[in-house]
């Protein structure tokens, strides 16, 4: 099996070394357009494997694409990165071009590969991926709602003071600060709900602390988040390759599902060999309805700015 990782920033990087600890593929690709980042980085990752014994074969290379001819797995997470303040929505113009050409170049030597997109605003830019491949659906996944997801849980986990791991809990919708929808409702801890362990004004700030979880990172750290970013790409690179039928909640084209169509929007979907496999109908109530549609609207109008670059 290989693996690409396109982008060999801090999300880029990070994801190429879960992969490789997970040992999950023989070989790596790590590819940016920056002069020996990515050869660099991968030798650095490559000088942690009889420390952490593991076997993958990382090469880094500098927009080389021949080099990650074959791939089963691309990750692309190229783009800049956004600044504290800054909206993902507003990184449209530039990573648009970007995303647009990395898909190109990508399907020249891998025509058959399962692209993830973790670029921003990923909502977006998985709906470019899409229109500009014409690849089958299927083989499409946007990581957001993975990512999401994970820090719905450890938000969970803070008031609950229980392990990160115990919890069942998904977002869907959109992966913007306003569109996003942590579905608290439906949440669990082991097979009990977690809203019999929290009040109203737990649930409320457990979901809002959610919504601004990269933002609050962005605010921290100066510049976007990477640890969990790069293990939520790898997490999906894990449950292709394995055949591993988890369910996630990514972002996928909707036809129809959750009363959207024409959109790519996060919903639980079941992740295997073939890319993602089936969505999941969660049965939002009346409410969690109307924050899906709302979340589509804004996410629509965010994809109706590509029509004008
Ligand atoms: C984040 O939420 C990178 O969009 C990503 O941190």
């Amino acid at each position: 099996m290989k693996v690409t990782v396109v982008g060999a920033g801090a999300v880029g990087a990070t994801c190429a070394d879960n992969i490789a600890r997970r040992e999950i593929c023989h070989e790596l690709v790590l590819l940016d357009i920056k002069e020996g980042l990515a050869e660099g980085k991968a030798q650095d990752m490559m000088q942690t494997a009889a420390l952490l014994g593991f076997d993958t074969r990382i090469i880094g290379s500098t927009n080389d694409y021949a080099k990650t001819a074959g791939s089963d797995v691309v990750v692309i997470t190229s783009g800049i990165p956004r600044k504290p303040g800054m909206t993902r929505e507003e990184l449209i113009g530039t990573n648009a071009g970007i995303v647009k050409g990395v898909c190109e170049n990508i399907l020249k030597h891998s025509p058959n590969a399962i692209l993830i997109v973790i670029s921003n605003p990923m909502d977006t830019m998985t709906y470019l991926a899409l229109q500009s491949t014409g690849l089958p659906i299927n083989r499409i996944i946007g990581m957001g709602g993975t990512l999401d997801s994970s820090r719905f849980k450890y938000q969970l986990s803070q008031h609950l003071g229980c392990s990160p791991a115990d919890l069942n809990a998904v977002v869907v919708g959109g992966h913007g600060d306003t569109t996003m929808i942590p579905l608290i409702r439906h949440a669990t801890w082991n097979s009990a709900p977690v809203t019999a362990f929290l009040n109203d004004e737990q649930q409320k700030q457990v979901v809002a602390d959610t919504m601004v979880g990269g933002a609050t990172l962005t605010k921290l750290i100066g510049t976007s988040a990477w640890y969990a970013p790069g293990a939520a790409g790898a997490a999906l690179v894990e449950s292709i390759l394995r055949d591993e039928k988890k369910l996630h909640t990514c972002c996928v084209r909707l036809d129809g599902e959750y009363g959207q169509k024409d959109i790519c929007l996060g919903v639980p979907v079941v992740i295997g060999k073939n890319g993602w496999e089936k969505i999941l109908d969660f049965g939002l109530n009346a409410n969690e309805q109307d924050m899906f549609n709302k979340s589509a609207d804004a996410v629509r109008s965010m994809n109706d700015v590509l029509k004008t670059l």
